[in-house]
């Protein structure tokens, strides 16, 4: 039976694409067909550089790379190794700390762990239970196994890259072998972890492969696997600027509206959206004149948009002490009291403190980029369109005598107006996401900006009309100055896309109260949303809040249901690990 088509209607190709090739296939003979199959094989074998290299490890060579991670950027680099190790020869198991059985670790052979430090030098929340189970006297040995520590971390903080540091430490002392020197980065990562890690599949590699592991196109390693969203930054209006906080209010949370032009990025409820900032021009100008550079036109530039000028670590103090050649500034980073003195403290208190003859080339030692920040979109794209909304709550206080702001949220409150233009970039969290099941109910705590998410999720819920019950616990200062999306939350309650709110103004009555304390006052009725299958949520402050409120659901369940202190620990850990209690935090 002769066929006019031989391509299935799923093929690649567009309808004439298909049509152009079957025209050919139909009517090629049995040897023709062969020898276009061999062909094709080898034209692509030929394209792919290492993987068919001689000596690439083999497909069985087995490599665990295990992450903790809480924003995503050790997920992402982990990702990013099993990708390119596949394409090495390796047979890479990428694991998350969160379903991390330690167990299975001796088995590893070869072990990469990338990790991010958080709160004041403390795992990744989800990372938690994995890091004290290795940390612990239960820890197994890991002779045999041959690791690596890529950390990441952020230099402003004291303790720089503390769990990376820890974690590399610790498989040495459980007896296994260091393949790789640790690498500890700051938050312009991407480079140096891109080239760290080539280096230590290159190092993890048999031996007799080592020459042949050639390098791969390192943005272009994951193929089509999973498509991963444009990490380019976007130019986004400014098409809302208002204040939710009251005129009387001692804080002022800007609600910004942002219009894309070639249409919003494909985010979901519980994403952030990275905003780069300017600095503060009054502050460059400071700065550019204690170093008795003002007339610099380009430097003053790449101090507003380019250069971190507001954070200090007692690495950048050795930085400007060799720059400059300040005897004082290098005996007062050899004397060991810069990691105190930089607390609550930047460039222009460290110029000013040791006055030294500066050129625009040492701000590029001395300083590190601007690092973007991440904001929690606050928008459903179901019912803004192509618009991404954000809350954010501008930082001032007051330091050594010094009035100190915000790098980004006091650009935004201070300098940017309806009609302005922002650069901004999407980072995905898919820890932090609705239940794929409509009917699930959900409970929601965000005091203050950490309500945003929380408006995402209940328009989300809105425009899907999912069934499933809502309920949110916010806090602030004042009723009357600070209840963010007050109005909203009111429609939200009359077309039941939220079911129940409670609120905690700290400051409206002698003694403080939080949502935690509304958590306890309410805690059989959590207990029973929770025990009906309900997902729990929790975003905004890292310091105290979310470890409060994680305290209070475990206070509830030993209240509600009689649970001693350890089987209620118990419940809530599980709930996590079932991923029904997620927080986003910060
Ligand atoms: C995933 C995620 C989501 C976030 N979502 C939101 C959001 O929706 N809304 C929002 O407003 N923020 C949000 N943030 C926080 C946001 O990213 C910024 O950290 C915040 O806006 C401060 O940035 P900034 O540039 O204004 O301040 P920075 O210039 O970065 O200064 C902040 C730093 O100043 C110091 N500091 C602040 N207050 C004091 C003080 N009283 N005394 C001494 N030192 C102090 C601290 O070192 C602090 O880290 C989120 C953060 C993350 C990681
Ligand atoms: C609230 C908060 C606390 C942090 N604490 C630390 C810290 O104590 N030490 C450190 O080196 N980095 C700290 N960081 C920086 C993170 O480690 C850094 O952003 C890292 O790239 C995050 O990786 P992840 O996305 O995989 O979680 C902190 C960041 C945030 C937002």
């Amino acid at each position: 039976m002769s066929r006019s088509a031989l391509l299935p209607r799923t093929a690649p190709f567009g309808d004439g694409e298909r049509a152009s090739l079957d025209a050919v296939l139909v009517n090629a003979t049995p040897v023709q067909r062969a020898w276009l199959a061999g062909f094709l094989a080898g034209l692509d074998a030929a394209a792919q550089p290492q993987a068919a290299a001689a000596g690439a490890p083999k497909a069985s060579e087995p490599l665990t790379v295990i992450y903790a991670s809480e924003s995503g950027n050790s997920e992402k680099l982990a990702n990013d190794i099993g990708k390119l190790a596949r394409k090495q020869g390796f047979k890479p198991k990428v694991v998350d700390f969160a379903d991390l059985d330690i167990a299975t670790l001796p088995k590893a052979g070869k072990l990469v762990a990338i990790a991010a430090t958080w709160g004041e030098g403390e795992p990744p929340a989800r990372a938690v239970r994995a890091y004290g189970e290795l940390m612990g006297e239960g820890a197994p040995r890991l002779e045999g196994v041959e690791f690596a520590v890529l950390s990441l971390g952020d230099t402003s903080y004291a303790e720089f890259c503390a769990i990376g540091k820890a974690l590399d430490a610790r498989f040495e002392a459980l007896g296994g072998k260091r393949a790789a020197e640790r690498i500890d980065l700051d938050l312009d990562f991407e480079k140096p972890a891109a080239d760290w890690i080539k280096a230590t599949l290159k190092a993890l590699a048999p031996a007799a492969a080592q020459d042949n592991v050639v390098a791969v196109d390192f943005a272009r390693a994951g193929g089509d696997e999973d498509a991963e969203p444009n990490r380019d930054p976007m130019v986004v209006e400014v098409v809302e600027h208002v204040n939710l906080n009251s005129s009387r209010s001692d804080k002022e949370t800007i609600h910004l509206a942002l219009a894309f032009e070639d249409g919003a990025p494909a985010y979901e409820p519980g994403d952030s959206l990275e905003l780069f900032p300017e600095n503060d021009p009054q502050l460059v100008d400071e700065i550019l004149a204690a170093a008795g550079l003002s007339g610099d036109e380009a430097l003053r530039k790449a101090l507003l948009t380019e250069r971190d000028i507001t954070t200090l670590s007692p690495a950048s103090i050795e930085r400007f002490a060799k720059a400059t050649g300040s005897t004082d500034a290098q005996a007062f980073a050899a004397g060991g009291e810069a990691r105190a003195w930089v607390e609550g403290r930047n460039l222009i208190d460290l110029i000013e403190r040791f006055p030294a003859t500066l050129t625009a080339e040492h701000f590029g030692t001395i300083t590190r980029p601007l690092p973007p920040r991440a904001y929690s979109i606050a928008s459903s794209r179901k019912e803004v369109g192509d618009e991404v909304h954000l809350a954010i709550v501008a930082v001032r206080y007051e330091t050594h005598g010094r009035a100190r702001s915000g790098v980004a949220s006091v650009h935004v409150a201070d300098r940017i107006k309806d009609g302005a233009k922002l650069r901004v970039r999407l980072k995905p969290n898919r820890h932090f996401r609705l239940p794929a099941d409509p009917s699930t109910d959900i409970i929601m705590v965000g005091p203050g900006t950490g309500v945003a998410p929380f408006r995402a999720f209940v328009q989300e819920r809105r425009a899907t009309e999912a069934p499933g019950r809502a309920w949110l616990f916010f806090g602030d200062r004042h009723f009357t100055h600070d209840f963010l999306y007050q109005l909203e939350w009111q429609e939200a309650l009359e077309d039941r896309s939220l079911t129940q709110i409670d609120v905690a103004f700290s400051r409206d009555q002698p003694e403080k109260i939080y949502v935690q304390d509304r958590i306890d006052q309410h805690a059989a009725e959590v207990v029973a949303w929770l025990d009906g299958g309900a997902h729990f949520y929790v975003c905004g402050d890292a310091k105290r809040m979310a470890k409060d409120v994680r305290a209070a659901v475990v206070r509830a369940f030993e209240t509600a249901k009689g649970l001693s202190s350890a089987d209620a620990e118990a419940h809530v850990a599980g709930l996590e690990r079932a991923k029904r209690y997620q927080q986003d935090v910060y």
